[in-house]
């Protein structure tokens, strides 16, 4: 199939809306990664998305709308706190988890009695999702384990002729995905840390836990696979910032190859070595690290050494995807 890409412009949703209306997939831009779309109520469109992808069946799909009151067609409870964190994070990178409606494909849900609901805020997105008049079923438009993309190019790359279209919408604000809450009777629990951090979340319900599946049965069925994964190996290093940069030195040194060095804190000399600066800001990390990811992968490396960072607000997503994305955690 050939894949239409198309900067976003009013006629360029119009056309991607037709498209999702026919049961076609569509790939757009969000505030947070590049969405892979289809008919949320179809699930024979759904089903595309996960053989584009070469996605796990059992790794349930979100649904995005336009308007906040199309979540109530959805779920079939909104418990009181997620309503104050759609109130206070709506349109926003917040998926929230809430009992399904019977009509929503099982496919979508991945078989789950739940299913994942969020409003983003980029207007093309909506735009879209108002057009089509449907949810959109999104995950991120990566192949599946691989770096969530924040450009077109990044989904040209991954699944460029298995998908209708990509609207191109440039980079992505944010960088990371959205942060999935579960909320039930016995309060919110974050499921994977994301764009908004847990310190907004507790600004507004002041008692939200953390649960990133170190359990054998992650909640949030996704963050039990290897994800995130450029093709290099991955080698997380964590501690106190002069033993980090003396640790990558010196294995930077004794390696005969060229190797990747992503650093948030450190200066190094690049010599025969790949240094790319994930920047000085957490926003800046957020934003950059997944296409860093992808272009060491570009430039041949098969060896990343990547420093940890501080793990408070946005750090703690950063920290999380370069986690998963780490065959080995070093702590120095
Ligand atoms: O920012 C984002 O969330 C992006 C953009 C496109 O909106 N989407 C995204 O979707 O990252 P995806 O499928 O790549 O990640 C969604 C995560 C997965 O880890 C999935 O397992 C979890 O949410 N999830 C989805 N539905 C769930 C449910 N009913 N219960 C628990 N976890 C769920
Ligand atoms: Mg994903």
């Amino acid at each position: 199939m050939d894949t239409i890409i198309e900067k976003v412009t009013e006629d360029s949703i119009k056309r991607a809306a037709e498209i999702i209306k026919r049961g076609g997939l569509v790939a757009f831009p969000t505030e947070t990664v590049y969405g892979l779309g289809a008919n949320g109520l179809d699930g024979e469109a759904a089903a595309r998305i996960y053989t584009a992808k070469g996605r796990p069946a059992d790794n349930p799909l979100i649904l995005h709308i336009a308007q906040k009151n199309e979540v109530y067609a959805l779920a079939a409870e909104v418990p009181a706190e997620a309503q104050r964190l759609m109130d206070a994070f709506w349109p926003g990178a917040l998926t929230i988890i809430l009992p399904k409606k019977a009509h929503i494909p099982e496919i979508v849900s991945a078989g789950l009695e739940t299913v994942g609901v969020r409003m983003p805020s980029h207007p093309a997105a909506r735009a879209l999702i108002a057009a089509a008049g449907l949810p959109l079923a999104a995950p991120s438009a990566n192949a599946s384990g691989r770096p969530s993309p924040t450009l077109a190019e990044h989904v040209a790359h991954d699944l460029g002729g298995r998908i209708d279209m990509i609207l191109d919408g440039g980079a992505t604000e944010c960088g990371l995905e959205s942060t999935v809450v579960e909320a039930t009777a016995e309060g919110v629990c974050v499921l994977r840390p994301g764009a908004v951090t847990l310190e907004d979340l507790r600004g507004v319900v002041p008692d939200v836990w953390l649960d990133t599946g170190s359990t054998a049965a992650p909640k949030a069925p996704g963050m039990k696979y290897t994800h995130y994964s450029p093709l290099a190996e991955v080698i997380l290093v964590t501690g106190a910032p002069e033993r980090v940069a003396e640790y990558i030195r010196t294995a930077a040194a004794a390696s005969e190859a060229p190797v990747g060095i992503l650093t948030a804190r450190n200066g190094y000399d690049s010599g025969k070595d790949i240094v790319l600066s994930l920047g000085a800001r957490q926003e800046d990390a957020a934003a950059n690290l997944f296409a860093m990811l992808r272009e060491f992968d570009r430039r041949g490396v098969t060896r990343v050494y990547a420093e940890g960072v501080d793990e408070r607000g946005l750090g703690l997503a950063v920290m999380n995807r370069l986690g998963k994305a780490a065959g080995l955690v070093v702590e120095v």
